[in-house]
C-alpha cells in the first residue's frame, strides 16, 4: 500500500494540479491531497471553499484503482506526512524556475524525515505556464481563465467576482 501526500495551496487548483493527481494514480494507491492552512496569506478561497471544490473535481479523474482524499493540514509537512504514514510527498515541477525552490524544499524535508521520499512529477506541456497566481491575476483584470482551471472553478471564480 503505497500511500503519498499532494500538498499544495491549491488557491485555486488547476487543470496542471489535475494532471499531476492523475498521473500520481499510477504511481500511489492513495493520495492524500493536503490544502495548507496558512494564516500568513490572504487567499483568494478559503480552505473550506478549496477543499470543497477539489474534493468535487477529483472525482472525475480517472484513477484506476487509487484512492484520493482530500483534506486540510498545518504545520510541518513532514510531520503532517508522518501523521497520515504516507512513503512520498508529490509535487508537480513545471520549468526550470521551479526546480531551485523545490529542491529546496525537498532537502530541508529530507533532512527533518530521511525516510520519507518526495517525488516530482512533471505536468502536461500544455500547463507548464500554468499556476494559480497567473490564474487569479488573469482574472483580476478580465482575461479568460477557460481551459487553465476546472468549470467549476471558474464559476465559483465568478460567483465571487473581481476585488
Ligand atoms: O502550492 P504551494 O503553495 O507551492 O505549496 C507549498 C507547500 C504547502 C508544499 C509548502 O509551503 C509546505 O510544505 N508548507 C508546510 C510548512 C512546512 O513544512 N514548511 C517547511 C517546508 S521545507
Amino acid at each position: 500500500m503505497r500511500r503519498a501526500i499532494y500538498p499544495g495551496s491549491f488557491d485555486p487548483v488547476t487543470n496542471g494540479h489535475l494532471d499531476i493527481i492523475r498521473r500520481g494514480c499510477k504511481l500511489f494507491d492513495e493520495i492524500i491531497i493536503g490544502v495548507l492552512i496558512n494564516p500568513e496569506k490572504t487567499p483568494f478561497f478559503s480552505v473550506e471553499e478549496r477543499c470543497e471544490i477539489l474534493r468535487a473535481v477529483v472525482t472525475d479523474i480517472d484513477r484506476g484503482g487509487c484512492s484520493l482524499t482530500v483534506e486540510s493540514f498545518e504545520g510541518l509537512l513532514v510531520q503532517y506526512a508522518a501523521d497520515r504514514e504516507a512513503h512520498a510527498i508529490v509535487r508537480g515541477i513545471r520549468a526550470i524556475s521551479d526546480y531551485e525552490y523545490e529542491l529546496q524544499m525537498a532537502l530541508m524535508n529530507r533532512r527533518l524525515q530521511p525516510q520519507l521520499e518526495t517525488v516530482f512529477m512533471m505536468p502536461a506541456e500544455a500547463y507548464s505556464y500554468v499556476s494559480s497566481r497567473l490564474v487569479k491575476e488573469v482574472f483580476h483584470l478580465g482575461g479568460t481563465i477557460e481551459g487553465l482551471v476546472p468549470k467549476l472553478v471558474e464559476e465559483r471564480m465568478r460567483s465571487k467576482g473581481k476585488v
